[in-house]
């Protein structure tokens, strides 16, 4: 017979967090399903004026925000004018053309040494990203660097690291294909202002959104060029930590990834 029992509150939170409810929206728990039906005249404003008002409390958005192609364009445009990291990142700061902005804690600029030889460009923070501002900090930040220092680099020194989108996806959804090409602009400058010599994309909507790669588990470990713009450095596509800590089998080609990244490496020095 099933239980009727009251579900044990660790468990409902853990099992919450793992189907990416991670966010309240309210103080008060509502059951919706226990409010009277109200007449039409009293229901609740439209989504629209619930928008509007919520937009009210933040600076309004630019035009771009409602349209994607203006928003990629406007994003092409302030990336382009910055001439710096620095002024990249403030560029991003300033950016309103991505409704990701608005649900994120903190812009994920990147972490590292931008003068590295080596540049990571991985798929959007997490929740661990977001609360600190960095990238790779959380569960899949951490087996990331173990997965370096077992090829003996290390993210201070060795490796620049990114993200294709610098604001956290409610709940840790994928990015939508709208919102990758909205940030792209800003992430490919990122790219070409680091300067590296090598590419490496994490997961696959990097491999994708950056190398035109579709198939991870097929074309990853393959080197290819990427032209920055200015260059073409050598790049490389590999599974994602997130992925290999679900899947740890697959962790050994992560590890043939990681041995052809060193060999190129060295033979570069
Ligand atoms: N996963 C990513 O792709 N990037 C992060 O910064 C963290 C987790």
């Amino acid at each position: 017979m099933m239980s009727t029992a009251a579900p044990d509150p660790v468990e409902l939170l853990a099992w919450y967090a793992e189907m990416g409810v991670t966010e309240a929206l309210d103080e008060t728990p509502h059951d919706h399903f226990m409010e009277a039906p109200q007449p039409a005249a009293t229901r609740p404003a439209p989504p629209q004026l619930v928008r509007a008002t919520a937009a009210a409390a933040r600076p309004a958005l630019p035009a771009t925000a409602t349209a994607p192609d203006d928003a990629a364009l406007t994003a092409r445009t302030m990336a382009q004018q910055a001439t710096t990291l620095d002024e990249l990142k403030e560029a991003l700061a300033q950016f309103e053309g991505c409704a990701l902005k608005a649900t994120a804690k903190n812009l994920v600029f990147s972490d590292g040494n931008p003068a590295a030889r080596l540049m990571l460009v991985g798929e959007a923070p997490g929740a661990d990203e977001d609360r600190i501002g960095l990238p790779f900090v959380g569960r899949s930040g951490q087996l990331l660097d173990r997965m370096l220092a077992a090829i003996g680099l290390n993210r201070k020194e060795h490796v620049y690291i990114a993200n294709l989108l610098p604001w956290r996806p409610p709940g840790n959804r994928t990015p939508t294909p709208q919102e990758v090409a909205i940030c792209l602009p800003f992430i490919q400058r990122q790219i070409q202002l680091a300067n590296p010599d090598i590419l490496v994309c994490i997961g696959a909507p990097s491999a994708q959104g950056l190398l035109g790669l579709t198939g991870i588990l097929a074309s990853r470990g393959k080197w290819l060029e990427y032209d920055t713009g200015t260059r073409r450095i050598r790049a490389m596509a590999t599974l994602h930590p997130a992925y290999l800590l679900r899947q740890p089998l697959q962790k050994r080609l992560a590890w043939r990834d990681l041995r052809a990244l060193k060999a190129a490496l060295d033979a570069k020095t």
